[in-house]
């Protein structure tokens, strides 16, 4: 039986109104590099990791509008060693009544997100790729430029599969057709929207 606990805490993921400034600034601090930046996400990484910092842009609030999106604390991560022990952890919170807003597989990671009682967002993950090199590949390549979301998975249907004997390998495969497919702007509409409620 695969340990429940995470193997290593990962990253933190911030919204800004101005991402470039904490980019600027968490790199001066941390002597932090960027590793992947589009309009609307930055992540930087100082390690093996392959992120320690994702930094997310808000759009801008329309004007007459008092309230607003809320610079701040977007998810922190945990990373586990193995798909086996990410799906039993899964497993077991289902059975405590626990279920995730959003499980999805990014490409780089296979992650299922929950919100604690607060209504913080954590995230529990899986590394795709056993090392950082390999990773990196990934994320510099067409499949993931094209496609930083993923595409939800079935984490019910997954752990059947693990308990049927699948083979660890199959379950971390990333269905490339799947990931072409997804309308992504609209996932990443959705999955902001589960995950701010
Ligand atoms: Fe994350």
């Amino acid at each position: 039986m695969p340990t429940l606990s995470p193997s290593r805490f990962s990253h933190v993921v911030l919204q800004s109104f101005d991402k470039s400034r904490l980019v600027e600034w968490y790199g001066h601090v941390f002597d932090a590099e960027v590793c992947y930046e589009n309009p609307f996400i930055a992540f930087m990484r100082y390690d093996e990791e392959h992120h320690r910092f994702g930094f997310v842009q808000l759009p801008p609030i329309p004007p007459g509008r008092v309230e607003g999106l809320v610079p701040g604390l977007v998810h922190v991560a945990f990373a586990y060693d193995s798909i086996a022990g990410l799906l039993e952890q899964y497993g077991r919170m289902k059975d405590m009544g626990e279920k995730p807003v959003v499980a999805v597989n990014h490409g780089p990671t296979i992650s299922l997100y929950y919100k604690d009682p607060d209504r913080n967002t954590l995230e529990l993950f899986v590394d795709r790729f056993p090392t950082v090199e390999q990773c990196n590949e990934f994320m510099a390549n067409e499949i993931f430029s094209s496609n930083p979301v993923g595409y939800d998975i079935d984490p019910d249907a997954m752990l059947s599969r693990l308990r049927e004997g699948a083979p660890e390998e199959e379950l971390l495969q990333y269905d490339e057709e799947l990931g072409r497919s997804v309308n992504v702007e609209q996932l990443a509409q959705r999955h902001m929207g589960l995950m701010s409620s």
